[in-house]
């Protein structure tokens, strides 16, 4: 089963748009800025897929909140950050990815010289500065007319490949302008983002780097939805469940919703007031709206349902009629919650985590046989957990050093 690359892209967006409303149209108006340059170009599919992947995924540094306000500026040095910033996320994050070259040197004009650490320009790397400078063009420009961009683009016309220039000002390039200002360019987009698929194996990798968005976002929560999908997948394979692969999505992002929760009640220190824990409730919803996009109702199900009981008193619906899978998330959910620190916690001990497991249990909010699974894997579970500790903090320590080292370059 593959999946249309076009579903984990908008997905990726639709998740960082809970930081910027704009980020999702920015980033679809340079996408389709893009292609259509590379088809009036007539440039290679790999080359052109590449470039729309990185189109799509140019601003990830959004994330960072501090980054944010740079994303509307052209043409100052403030921008390196991001691109440094973008680039090492999915250099690390998606290893042997052949599109964050280009992420790199986003904003850099033509025949720019600004090398980083000997790593060579990609010339199409300019396409995307040139989409990149009409979107956000547009974004501080209300109800832009064609010839304005035409002017803004002929005034500054040194910063681009005139190859690119002309084709976006050829009848053809126009007819993209055209679209793109009477939104009618999404279809073209979608057109071309229904005919490529991806592979499970490389699904997953972009799953989990956009899990590490989020755990970046909150370094209290950090690593939590690693935990979590570990703890299913292995609980999963103790029952042999079908579903492991829906099971590993689901949970590495089942509070990727927590993206639009504000920092101060994700990073509060203390317990939530009624009123806070209403809107860190509302994760759950947004997890929904954020999963949607990958149209596969069981994923969705399995991450937005992590909250619900067996009982019915769960939020955000109460609902009761659960599947296996979407159990055992919850319980993962909970034994991770457990046994790692939080803001207002710490660590609980092997016997009070099983001691609340089965209180749950008792309560009827948790399943009894997930539950009993964990207790007699347990030392097994904490172990496989230690490990993955050590990786992600190998992982994050290799992106910090290649940023500072890049850094350091400029
Ligand atoms: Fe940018
Ligand atoms: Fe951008
Ligand atoms: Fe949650
Ligand atoms: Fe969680």
């Amino acid at each position: 089963m593959d999946t249309k690359l076009r579903y984990i892209l908008n997905t990726f967006i639709s998740a960082y748009n809970k930081l910027d409303k704009d980020i999702v149209i920015h980033c679809k108006e340079v996408a389709f800025l893009t292609l259509s340059i590379c088809d009036a170009l007539s440039l290679d599919k790999d080359t052109k897929k590449d470039l729309i992947v990185s189109a799509y995924l140019h601003d990830i540094s959004a994330s960072k909140t501090n980054f944010l306000d740079t994303l509307r500026k052209f043409d100052t040095v403030e921008y390196h950050e991001h691109c440094l910033y973008g680039y090492v996320f999915f250099d690390t994050l998606v290893p042997s990815n052949t599109f964050c070259k280009y992420i790199l040197y986003h904003h850099e004009p033509y025949n720019s010289n600004n090398v980083v650490n000997n790593m060579e320009i990609p010339l199409e790397s300019n396409i995307l500065k040139l989409a990149d400078d009409i979107s956000i063009f547009k974004l501080l420009n209300n109800n832009i007319a064609i010839d304005k961009i035409r002017e803004f683009l002929n005034s500054r016309k040194n910063l681009y490949n005139p190859i690119y220039l002309n084709a976006l000002l050829s009848p053809k390039g126009s007819e993209a302008l055209k679209k793109l200002l009477d939104n009618s360019y999404l279809e073209t987009l979608d057109n071309y983002g229904d005919e490529i698929s991806v592979r499970n194996i490389d699904f997953i990798k972009f799953v989990e780097a956009m899990a590490f968005i989020l755990d970046f976002k909150c370094e209290i929560t950090n690593i939590h939805s690693q935990t979590v999908s570990l703890f299913s997948v292995l609980l999963a394979k103790e029952f042999n469940l079908p579903d492991i692969f829906e099971i590993r999505i689901g949970s590495l992002l089942h509070d990727i919703g927590k993206m639009g929760v504000p920092d101060s009640i994700l990073k509060k220190p203390s317990y939530l007031t009624p009123e806070e824990f209403d809107i860190m409730k509302k994760h759950v919803e947004y997890t929904y709206e954020i999963l949607s996009n990958l149209k596969n109702e069981k994923i969705v199900k399995i991450a937005s349902n992590h909250h619900e009981k067996l009982n019915g008193k769960g939020y955000p619906r109460g609902i009761s009629d659960l599947s296996f899978s979407e159990k055992l998330v919850a319980v993962a959910d909970i034994f991770a919650a457990l046994i790692q620190k939080r803001s207002y916690k710490n660590q609980y001990s092997k016997e009070k985590t099983i001691e609340i497991l089965l209180n749950c249990v008792h309560n009827d909010e948790i399943d009894s046989t997930i539950v009993n699974k964990i207790i007699e894997n347990y030392d097994y579970f904490i172990d496989m957990n230690l490990k993955l500790n050590e990786e992600f903090h190998n992982k994050l320590n290799l992106l910090k050093n290649k940023y500072e080292l890049l850094f350091s370059s400029l």
